[in-house]
């Protein structure tokens, strides 16, 4: 086998910057892709008929075309449409957040319906009104049965930001593209990066399963 570490080891430092910026872009997009779905999920179950058609067709276009080309539409098409240069990062965290707003509308929309229905009916007996019913009755509730499901989507947003090295934002995937064309040697950066990415998904995973824990302590 012929790896040779040493040649990549000193741009071992800038690799690891990377993950500032990855970390940035997850988080503002799981901000944003969390808010929004939570509107989404909303729409969704709402009796106004053109809200459902509404947050339908938001999720069949964001969930229907790769994500890849919606960064690309963002990055690429706004100057052309709108005349306006976004930075690689707000296009990263906008197409991100937007994407990732249609998958969570729909585990929100899950959580929201498998809250047994007396929940709700108790609710209205008792005249809460709509908006208190949800954020204090139905959504912790819905929440707590989604957690798993939305460590997923964490996980998968942390994993696809790799795909902001097309637009060149200096993640950490394309820090360690940039360091094989520098020293080429491709295998083991790309192999650091690797690692990287397998033990930021490692951590969300335990972080997820304590605060889940912690919401199953307070049955
Ligand atoms: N590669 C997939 C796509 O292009 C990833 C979608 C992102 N998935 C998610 N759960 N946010 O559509």
């Amino acid at each position: 086998m012929n790896l040779d570490f040493s040649r990549v080891m000193p741009s071992l430092p800038y690799i690891l910057e990377g993950i500032y910026i990855t970390l940035q872009v997850v988080v503002l997009a799981a901000l944003l892709g969390f808010s929004l779905g939570i509107i989404l999920s909303l729409f969704k179950i709402s009796t106004i008929k053109p809200l459902n058609w509404l947050a339908d067709f938001y999720t069949s276009i964001f969930r229907g075309t790769p994500l890849v080309l919606q960064l690309m539409l963002i990055y690429f098409g706004s100057p052309q449409v709108f005349g306006i240069q976004i930075e690689p990062f707000t296009a990263a965290f906008l197409s991100f957040g937007l994407n990732s707003a249609a998958y969570i509308s729909e585990i929100i929309r899950a959580g929201i319906m498998a809250v047994d229905k007396g929940q709700k009916e108790a609710a209205i007996a008792l005249g809460v009104p709509y908006r208190k019913m949800m954020t204090d009755i139905i959504l912790p509730q819905a929440m707590k049965n989604i957690l798993p499901a939305l460590m997923n989507e964490m996980i998968t947003l942390t994993k696809e930001s790799a795909v902001v090295t097309i637009i060149g934002l200096n993640d950490i995937m394309r820090r360690a593209y940039i360091v094989g064309g520098q020293s080429y040697r491709f295998f083991e950066p790309i192999m650091i990066a690797g690692l990287i990415y397998y033990i930021l998904v490692m951590i969300l995973t335990i972080a997820g399963k304590l605060v889940e824990r912690r919401m199953r302590r307070s049955d």
